[in-house]
Order: structure tokens, then C-alpha cells, then sequence
């Protein structure tokens, strides 16, 4: 199994209610290290290159106001399996659907303010991580 890293957000409904701290704990307890952190107002053309696969989505228009709306925490994590491990610690992008346990199932209810973002692949991760971070 590969280590890996991986591109995990607090989105702003996380920020807002105070879940930053707890989402962070969770990957710590898990294994994963935190190797880069960056909190920010993501602008329109940021958000849109970050979600540019759902661009033709009918929910596009209301995830990038929801996604600009306040500051997201942005950080990279590392560790092995780390982009499938941060996936299924984060649970079914529907928080009624995700499992008790997981982050989505523990805190949410709305399929949009569903409180973390996590890469899909290694592919997106190193997009994400370039896209957020820079180089480096
Ligand atoms: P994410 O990219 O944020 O980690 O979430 P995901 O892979 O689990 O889900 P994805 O299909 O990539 O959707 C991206 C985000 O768009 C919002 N969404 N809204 N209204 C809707 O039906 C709907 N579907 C998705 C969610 O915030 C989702 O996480
Ligand atoms: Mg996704």
C-alpha cells in the first residue's frame, strides 16, 4: 500500500461551527500528519478551479456561492492509503447516507454543507495541492 498525500478541506460550514479542531484531531488519532496548513476566503476563480469537474452540475452555481462564503481551512495530510483513508473517514458526500462514526455522519444533514473536502485520486490530489498550496 502506497504512502500518499492527500488535499483535505474545512469547508465553511465547518469553520463556522467550530468542527476545525475536531476534524483535525480525528486524522491525528488516525495516523495521518499534517504537513501544511492554510486558512482563507477562497475567491470565485479558486472555488471554480477546485469544483471545474462539476462545472455543468446543477447544484454548480450553489456550491461555489456556499464554497466562497466564509474562510475554509486547506491542508495537506500524508500518510499510507492517505487519500482513501481521508475518504472514508469522511464518509458518503451525503451526510443522511454516511455511516455513524464518520465526520459527514457524525456532524451533518445537508448534501452541500456536508463539512470536509477530500481528494478522490492521486491525481486530483496533486491538482488540489498545487491549486491551494503552490509548488513545494
Ligand atoms: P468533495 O469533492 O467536496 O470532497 O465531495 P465528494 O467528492 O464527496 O462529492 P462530489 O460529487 O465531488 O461533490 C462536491 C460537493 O458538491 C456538493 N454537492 N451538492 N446539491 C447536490 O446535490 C450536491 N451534490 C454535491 C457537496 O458539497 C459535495 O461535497
Ligand atoms: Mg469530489
Amino acid at each position: 500500500m502506497p504512502h500518499q498525500r492527500t488535499f483535505v478541506m474545512v469547508k465553511p460550514d465547518g469553520v463556522r461551527r467550530r468542527l476545525v479542531g475536531d476534524v483535525i484531531s480525528r486524522f491525528e488519532a488516525k495516523g495521518l500528519s499534517l504537513e501544511r496548513l492554510r486558512m482563507r476566503i477562497p475567491d470565485e476563480a479558486l472555488a471554480a478551479h477546485h469544483y471545474a469537474e462539476h462545472r455543468q452540475r446543477e447544484f454548480y452555481p450553489s456550491l461555489l456561492a456556499f464554497i466562497t462564503s466564509g474562510p475554509v481551512v486547506a491542508m495537506q495530510w500524508s500518510g499510507e492509503s492517505a487519500i482513501a483513508v481521508a475518504r472514508t473517514m469522511m464518509g458518503s458526500t451525503n451526510p443522511v447516507q454516511a455511516a455513524p462514526g464518520t465526520i459527514r455522519g457524525d456532524f451533518g444533514l445537508d448534501v452541500q454543507e456536508n463539512i470536509v473536502h477530500g481528494s478522490d485520486s492521486p491525481e486530483s490530489a496533486e491538482r488540489e495541492l498545487g491549486l491551494w498550496f503552490g509548488e513545494g
